[in-house]
């Protein structure tokens, strides 16, 4: 076993940049179930931006935007649309993870630095990968706050959520040719590993196709699946969610659920959007995957997808886009042992993918 010279935590949060935070906000409480956890602008001394801080499990979202227009959250906003600007990682020392990677060839983009405030002390440092997208390194060990230094606790109230206890896995979208670089990226600068990867035969349908390799770290906590387009008879998925993002960026986070039953019938309660599942898909589902803990019937009424693998199986299900650019979604997974990511299911998904795109007038 090489010395991991990375060694991750697991993910502290991530931040989407968007065009108004006090909406997206209110869209993640009330549709996704998250708590108000921590707010930072005017009211709090910032004077440029509102960041609104939301949790749900172990998993924390952070919400910004710009007030003024000449503002790299605004300019990110007007080129990208609502999306993930920061996957940030717990780690044990940022500033040792920020000079290996670094050292390793990562462009740094925020030097190690501490935020201090009457709860302790956080360190922090961010580096770039494919896009405008960042992995900031947060070591928040000695902090007894409500989120960082900056940020005042919001009164949560007592609402509750609807099941989703962590994240999975955060996939990103590169350009054509671009997947292996990135893999290496994260070989070289975070000791990363390929874990699995599908070629365009796995996961081609009759327009689209793609290609996709998965990173993991040593204790593999953190997931990265890389996707780049592959050759179609029509426009990828993946090149449409790049023509609109305006380059590479985060396609969607996969959030883990203890009873995806009870936490998709939620959403769906709240208004979540998700894709349809063709019924067809279930003619085959119970001979393909076989014994199951759930009901076929509850997961035909939800459209929730099931594969396995051989270590066991997983339900998934997949959301609609969450902003009008056909860019960021987010996936729901319950894993009973087994550790892919549904490649059994990736063809019955674009297919499913690609009739929102024709409805979209994109294929
Ligand atoms: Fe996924």
């Amino acid at each position: 076993m090489p010395d991991d010279f990375m060694p991750i935590d697991g993910w502290d949060h991530v931040e989407l940049w968007v065009g108004n935070a006090k909406q997206a906000a209110y869209y993640y409480e009330h549709a996704f179930g998250f708590r108000p956890v921590a707010y930072a602008g005017p009211e709090t001394g910032v004077r440029d931006r509102s960041s609104y801080v939301l949790a749900q499990g172990d998993i924390r979202f952070v919400l910004s935007t710009a007030l003024r227009e000449d503002h790299e959250i605004a300019r990110h906003a007007v080129r990208h649309g609502d999306g993930v600007k920061d996957i940030a990682l717990a780690v044990p020392d940022a500033t040792e993870a920020y000079r290996q990677a670094v050292q390793r060839g990562a462009r740094g983009v925020v030097e190690p630095h501490v935020v201090e405030d009457e709860f302790g002390r956080v360190e922090l440092s961010a580096i770039a990968t494919y896009g405008e997208t960042l992995h900031s390194f947060v070591n928040r060990a000695d902090y007894a706050g409500p989120y960082m230094p900056g940020y005042r606790a919001v009164e949560a109230g007592s609402r509750e959520g609807v099941g989703l206890v962590t994240i999975d896995h955060c996939v990103g979208n590169v350009e054509l040719g671009r997947m292996n670089q990135w893999v290496e990226f994260y070989e070289r600068s975070f000791g990363m590993t390929e874990m699995i990867h599908f070629s365009d035969e796995d996961i081609s349908t009759e327009y689209s196709a793609l290609m996709s390799k998965v990173m993991t770290d040593g204790q593999g906590k953190i997931k990265f699946p890389i996707n780049e387009p592959a050759e179609g008879k029509r426009k990828s998925q993946i090149e449409e969610y790049l023509e609109f993002y305006g380059g590479p960026g985060v396609q969607h986070i996969a959030m883990a659920s203890g009873d995806i039953v009870g936490t998709v019938e939620a959403l769906q309660r709240r208004g979540v959007l998700f894709l349809n599942t063709p019924d067809a898909y279930y003619e085959d589902v119970p001979e393909r995957v076989g014994e199951i803990d759930e009901d076929y019937a509850d997961l035909r009424r939800l459209g929730i997808l099931a594969d396995r693998d051989d270590d066991g199986y997983l339900l998934q299900i997949f959301t609609k886009t969450a902003q009008d650019r056909p860019t960021l979604f987010f996936e729901v997974i319950e894993r009973h042992g087994a550790r892919g990511f549904g490649d059994g299911n990736f063809k019955a998904l674009f297919e499913a993918i690609e009739r929102e795109q024709a409805l979209r007038g994109n294929l």
